[in-house]
């Protein structure tokens, strides 16, 4: 009988998927499995009916492409009551001996959800630009999107300087600061908000004036998506939910922009990067790790090492359990990383 594998990512897309699905097909392919693509994330496990076989032709050059060559969606199959069950039957009917599950928080949750209730064997591999996964040094997709908060701030400072006008710039992240406190240190911003220390509106408008009154001609103030005020005199735009119950963050960098100019007079435009951020050709950190991972998760497959992820830790390619990785969201470190004086990160001017 055929040895058959198949391959999913859910959620959130970003660069560095596809080079992960390449590796982890080819070595599959190496050791005899055929692999079949799961078609947009857990909804492909649900209505199995838009599935394909990946082989040297779909798979070529896919790792310097962004996205995700398989198409995901944020579908989660415990909302609906037969859906778990239904996913169960779909598993044995594709006749799949194993599946990875390429995703961030809410994909392998539901991974390890299925490992647990029906002991499926699954292995998953960590992919989120927000890199709020615990248990591993890093996930897919967050240096390639650090690449365009920076380049994006980069070209922003022209501008800036030549108006002498100051810009917020709101980044991803969802509830995790990393994209915007890395963000903030590559592009040489003057503030970084992040969502794990509230901040006062008063104080941000006094740094930025004393950063005029000391000769600066603009600022540059990074903001996460989930950054909120001290008293939450500012909010978000929206209040639509996603499968999982995550509300729709963005907004929050107009909304600031708007009362540092009413309260200091100091010109101020926002721009929100949204989902540029997930976009383009993957940085070569995210081809590379990719590549290791998928490697990784292949052999895992062959020891018969399930509910599993792969993960990075003190850059050794290891396996930690799914529990461990969706337990708790991985946020940024305020004692050791963050300057709540100067709303920056620490040791940096
Ligand atoms: O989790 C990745 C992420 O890009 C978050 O940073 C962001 O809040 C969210 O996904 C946006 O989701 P969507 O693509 O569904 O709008």
């Amino acid at each position: 009988m055929d040895k058959k594998i198949g391959i999913l990512t859910g959620g959130g897309d970003c660069p560095g998927l596809n080079s992960a699905i390449k590796s982890a097909a080819q070595k599959a392919m190496e050791h005899g499995f055929s692999v079949l693509g799961i078609r947009d994330g857990w909804k492909g496990m649900l209505d199995i009916s838009a599935n394909f076989y990946l082989d040297a032709g779909n798979l070529q050059n896919i790792d310097s492409t962004g996205g995700t060559i398989l198409g995901s969606s944020r579908t989660n199959p415990y909302k609906d009551p037969l859906g778990p069950k239904t996913l169960e039957q779909n598993f044995m009917a594709l006749g799949l001996d194993a599946l990875i599950a390429i995703g961030g928080e809410d994909t392998l949750g539901v991974a390890h959800r299925l490992y647990s209730d029906f002991a499926l064997p699954i292995v998953g591999i960590p992919k989120t630009i927000d890199k709020d996964l615990s248990g591993t040094d890093y996930t897919l997709g967050f240096m390639s999107a650090l690449e365009v908060i920076t380049q994006s701030i980069d070209q922003l400072k022209s501008t800036a300087m030549s108006h002498g006008r100051d810009f917020v710039v709101e980044v991803m992240g969802r509830h995790a600061g990393h994209l915007a406190l890395y963000g903030g240190i590559s592009s040489g911003a003057s503030l970084t908000l992040i969502p794990e220390h509230d901040f006062c509106l008063e104080k941000v408008c006094d740094l930025l004036q004393k950063r005029r009154n000391n000769g600066a001609r603009y600022s540059i103030t990074v903001i996460s998506e989930g950054a909120k005020a001290i008293n939450s005199e500012l909010s978000l735009s929206s209040s639509k939910k996603d499968a999982f119950g995550h509300v729709s963050l963005g907004g929050i960098g107009e909304a600031l922009a708007l009362k540092i100019e009413q309260s200091t007079g100091i010109s101020t435009k926002s721009i929100a990067l949204g989902h540029l951020q997930r976009g383009g050709a993957p940085a070569a950190m995210d081809r590379i790790l990719g590549y290791y991972f998928g490697e990784a998760a292949v052999e895992a497959i062959l020891d018969k090492n399930f509910g599993i992820m792969t993960a990075l830790i003190n850059n050794k390619i290891n396996l930690i359990a799914l529990s461990q990785a969706v337990g708790i969201l991985n946020t940024v470190d305020i004692a050791s990383l963050y300057d709540t004086k100067n709303y920056r990160a620490k040791g940096t001017l």
